[in-house]
């Protein structure tokens, strides 16, 4: 790490560390609850999908002024209290090399499905040469955010397994699931080889000045807790741990996730990112002392009228003031495209004056 990047430098001057975000991944006092949503940057937003028009999803990521623009699109229409960097946990992927496309309504789809030894030839280390564009895009950033902290993030070899060997999006993840079951050690060895692709990917994000970072394992709930116990946690494990010296807050997130957040915490988070459906103070009961929360609002309630969703946002934060632990106010899994963004501005508004 140089001196002039990392948690030190880069977002370390300029009162992020003091920032309520990064004051409540630690546990400490803050100011106000700092709320950020999963997905804030893009879909649901005018200006978003104009700037994005004709430039295919993969091609945005590498371009940094573009990058920069929509990472800062939420931050200023909303005033969330934290960015996250605007990319997608395929991206790493592509940079080594696989060949796999984001297609529009429908997501990740693989060209060669990996489901032998052979197709792990297609996973390679990632260099930080692989994504240069990513060190260039979140230089520009940390030097326009001030005292707003950049969060960086990553796809857990889960869920990146589950795309890779399904092909593309999957409902039941039985082809992932054959795998997994039916030949163990070949299963270990992909999630290796995406444990060293995380890491490599998030050191290349924190070295470049993010304050944060978050390990998305969105279908990690398809798990048994035994099974994630044996069979993914110590990849997602050797994520964290590679990381660990950095000191910047580890978020650790998936969705129907109530049986696992004990365990997710024990991974190596520091925070640990809840769905709708466990409340705060259940949740605060499953995972270990000391970590923090994140959550945990439905994201389809931002379709019902004004007076639901306030109502809904105080039982979260009363249900977070009664975990004893450091919240962060999140939805309970990403906004959905069809979201209205002023609901979301009021939501924002709403924590603020509300939360302690
Ligand atoms: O706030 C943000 O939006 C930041 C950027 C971001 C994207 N993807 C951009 C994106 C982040 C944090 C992600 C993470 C991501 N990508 C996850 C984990 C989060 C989660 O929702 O559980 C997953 C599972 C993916 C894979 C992925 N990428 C899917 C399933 C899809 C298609 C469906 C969808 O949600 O739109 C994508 C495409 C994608 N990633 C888009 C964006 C803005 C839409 C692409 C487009 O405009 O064509």
């Amino acid at each position: 790490m140089s001196e002039s990047k990392g948690p030190q430098g880069g977002q370390g001057r300029s009162g992020v560390q003091d920032s309520a975000f990064l004051r409540a991944c630690r546990g400490e006092a803050v100011p106000h609850t700092p709320v950020w949503f999963m997905r804030q940057a893009g879909r649901s937003l005018p200006e978003y999908l104009k700037i994005r028009e004709g430039i295919p999803m993969l091609d945005s990521c590498m371009m940094p002024e573009l990058v920069k623009e929509i990472t800062l699109q939420p931050v200023r229409r909303h005033k969330v209290d934290a960015a996250i960097y605007f990319s997608d946990i395929m991206v790493p992927l592509k940079a080594i090399g696989v060949d796999l496309d984001i297609k529009p309504g429908i997501g990740p789809v693989v060209a060669n499905p990996i489901r032998s030894r052979a197709d792990l030839a297609q996973l390679r280390a990632l260099e930080p040469d692989d994504v240069s564009y990513v060190t260039e895009a979140i230089g520009l950033l940390v030097a326009e955010l001030g005292a707003t902290p950049l969060i960086g993030f990553a796809g857990a070899p889960y869920t990146l397994a589950s795309y890779l060997v399904e092909g593309g999006p999957s409902k039941n993840h039985e082809h992932t699931k054959a795998l997994m079951y039916g030949d163990p050690e070949l299963w270990q060895e992909l999630l290796d080889r995406l444990s060293e692709i995380t890491a490599g990917f998030l050191k290349v994000q924190i070295e470049a000045g993010v304050s944060a970072v978050q390990l998305f394992d969105s279908w990690v709930g398809a798990l048994a807790p035994e099974d994630y116990r044996t069979r993914v946690m110590p990849a997602s494990a050797k994520v964290f741990d590679a990381v660990a010296g950095y000191g910047v807050p580890r978020i650790h997130f998936g969705v129907g996730t109530g049986e696992l957040l004990g365990l997710m915490g024990d991974a190596g988070a520091d925070v640990v990112g809840v769905d709708w459906r466990v409340p705060l103070d259940v949740a605060a009961g499953r995972v270990a002392p000391g970590k923090a929360l994140q959550g945990n609002l439905d994201p389809t309630l931002l379709f019902a009228p004004e007076a639901a969703v306030r109502q809904k946002a105080d039982e979260v934060l009363a249900a977070a003031a009664a975990s004893g632990r450091g919240h962060i106010f999140n939805l309970g899994h990403g906004v959905l495209p069809s979201t209205d963004p002023d609901a979301l501005s009021r939501l924002v508004a709403h924590v603020h004056e509300h939360g302690r």
